[in-house]
């Protein structure tokens, strides 16, 4: 996962319970209609398998078996104890030999899930990535595509004496299971197959057609991996091939005052951009300087830049729109004030532009979730005390809101960078206006797309269709029938992603796109996301097979409606 997600649904919650005061047991909202939303958190019944409960009751035995949960966390650990680290200057694979870790990642794959692997079809996309084939029976209904990633973030030298068991170790301590990649996101994998093996060993043979695939650089590029799977997909399948796809994502939390516990499937994420923004000057000797170098320039722009947001947008047909309706609605302790307020953004337009105030207002997650972010994360220039720097470059990461786009982003850094370049008479060359190269003038402002990585807000997945209600179902199934929490009931409130998944790539094979890993905030990241101690609880993984389960036997017996 490239950004701490997590996060996200605790914050909303900790945030709200001094504005929100809970009292029934139910929703106080009528329900409401504005053509886009028929509730303000619209919610869907527990759903287990029906045709297939028999086959789901005796999984659901194996499931509890000391054998089957320590083969389970033993699974794990050996996938961990293999580091199949993705850096972010990797070459091509064939061209790197750091790739050459995932050949041993798949002899332990293949040697620990035998019956998949004489029972699927495997497909080496690229070398490293990982395609599974499992045929079902019906032609008429659309493949179930999960995906999830083989490599996990590099571990820093650094910091490995700060790892209560050593980063690669897989130890498991009797309720943790340790390493890199244990949570992120060798867990998803390993659940996936190890719920596979399990309904073979049970002879169950699907309908419908389900294909794991499993990228090699999730963390870094994303290219080499997804990238290519994606195109081998669509060519296979066809585009909009597939019924559904669950990747990585946030999971699930309990809020202790209500005994509600939020699940929060990702429907959509947010796109991305780096701008390079260069200023060239003439060099010299700096007993002589010109007024501005290009280090005081390349500060003006920064400044200017940080003191011109972008705009924040609240639409109701948005994702964030249906967070914060959970969220106030469903919330622990809402003032009545916040909630009617709430209320009347369902229809009323006055009242939808003071939330969205009071929330930039509140707290910084909000600003993440509505507006496009930017932050200067690279600078240099200069070389020398005594010499004027030729260049100074900065580059500005930006993360961009669901309602804009990449083209929206470069309009405005130019608009903020062309009245300065104006006012100090320099050229400005802006992304596409490629200047003839004979005209650029020395005295310029350059900006570019920094690592040619620029990607749009993804689309977003509906709600209200079968394939969301069957993954919310799940959810609530799952997570009702675990028999780990005291819960009062189970809100399943869509979010969206702050950062950006393997799905980049898929958006070409369905429109239903989910990100969700059924892990609760505590049942993970000992200390947090890409940082030291990464572990994962044994019952968790067990519970993320069960949860892999119920989807799947589930889809199996369901036509989707679209
Ligand atoms: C602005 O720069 C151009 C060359 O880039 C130069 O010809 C012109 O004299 C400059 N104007 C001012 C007011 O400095
Ligand atoms: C649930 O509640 C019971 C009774 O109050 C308690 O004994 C048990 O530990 C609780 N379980 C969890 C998972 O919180
Ligand atoms: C998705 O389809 C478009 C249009 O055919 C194509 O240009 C693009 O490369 C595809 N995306 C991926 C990731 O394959």
């Amino acid at each position: 996962m490239s950004s701490n997600l997590s996060a996200v649904v605790a914050g909303i919650l900790a945030l709200l319970i001094p504005y929100i005061f809970w009292g029934n047991s139910h929703s106080p909202f009528e329900v409401t209609s504005d053509g886009t939303f028929t509730s303000p958190c619209p919610q869907v019944h527990a759903l287990l398998p029906k045709t297939h409960s028999e086959l789901f009751a005796v999984l659901e035995e194996v499931y509890k078996t000391e054998e089957f949960k320590l083969g389970a966390y033993d699974k794990l650990s050996g996938a961990v104890g293999i580091p199949t680290e993705s850096h972010d200057n990797m070459r091509p694979v064939g061209q790197d030999p750091r790739w050459d870790i995932f050949h041993q990642f798949h002899g332990f794959l293949e040697s620990t899930f035998p019956l998949i692997y004489s029972s699927l079809r495997v497909t080496k996309v690229n070398t490293y990535g990982l395609v599974f084939h499992w045929q079902g029976s019906s032609s008429s209904l659309q493949p179930l595509l999960l995906t999830a990633h083989q490599d996990v973030v590099p571990v820093d030298p650094e910091t490995v004496d700060q790892w209560i068991h050593p980063p690669y170790s897989g130890h498991y301590d009797g309720t943790w299971i340790w390493g890199r990649g244990s949570a992120d996101d060798k867990s998803d994998m390993i659940a996936q197959l190890l719920t596979v093996d399990s309904l073979l060993r049970q002879g169950f043979k699907p309908r419908r057609t389900i294909v794991l695939a499993f990228g090699i650089d999730e963390e870094s590029a994303g290219t080499e991996g997804a990238g290519k799977i994606a195109v081998y997909l669509e060519e296979t399948y066809g585009r909009a091939s597939f019924a559904m796809l669950l990747d990585e994502g946030d999971g699930y939390g309990e809020n202790t005052r209500n005994g509600l516990i939020f699940a929060s499937p990702g429907i959509s994420e947010k796109g991305y951009f780096d701008a390079k923004i260069e200023v060239f000057s003439v060099g010299g000797h700096s007993s002589i300087p010109p007024r501005h170098t290009s280090i005081g320039i390349l500060s003006k722009i920064v400044v200017a830049l940080e003191d011109n947001l972008h705009t924040p947008f609240f639409p109701r047909s948005g994702t964030a729109f249906a967070n914060v309706q959970c969220a106030i609605v469903h919330g622990p302790d809402s003032s009545p004030s916040l909630r009617r307020l709430a209320h009347r953004a369902l229809t009323d337009d006055d009242a939808l532009e003071e939330l969205k105030n009071y929330l930039l207002e509140v707290d910084p997650i909000y600003e993440a979730m509505l507006r496009t972010t930017q932050a200067v994360d690279i600078v240099f220039g200069g070389v020398k005390a005594n010499a004027l720097p030729e260049v100074a470059t900065a580059v500005v990461n930006h993360r961009i809101s669901e309602q804009s786009s990449v083209k929206e982003v470069t309009n405005h850094i130019v608009q903020i960078v062309s009245p300065i370049a104006a006012q100090l008479n320099l050229s400005l060359i802006a992304f596409d206006l490629a200047p003839d190269q004979e005209a650029v003038p020395t005295n310029r402002i350059v900006l570019t797309d920094a690592f040619g990585s620029g990607l749009e807000p993804s689309p977003v997945a509906p709600i209200e269709s079968g394939p969301y209600e069957l993954l919310a179902g799940t959810i609530k199934a799952a997570l009702e029938t675990a028999g780990r929490y005291n819960s009062t009931g189970v809100i399943i409130s869509p979010s969206l992603g702050l950062g950006n998944t393997d799905t980049q790539f898929y958006w070409n094979l369905t429109r239903h796109i989910f990100r969700y890993s059924h892990y609760g905030d505590r049942d993970d990241y000992y200390n947090g996301l890409h940082t030291v101690n990464e572990a994962v609880k044994g019952e968790a993984l067990v519970e993320h097979v069960r949860f892999f389960t119920t989807l799947i036997l589930n889809i199996d017996e369901t036509k989707l409606f679209d």
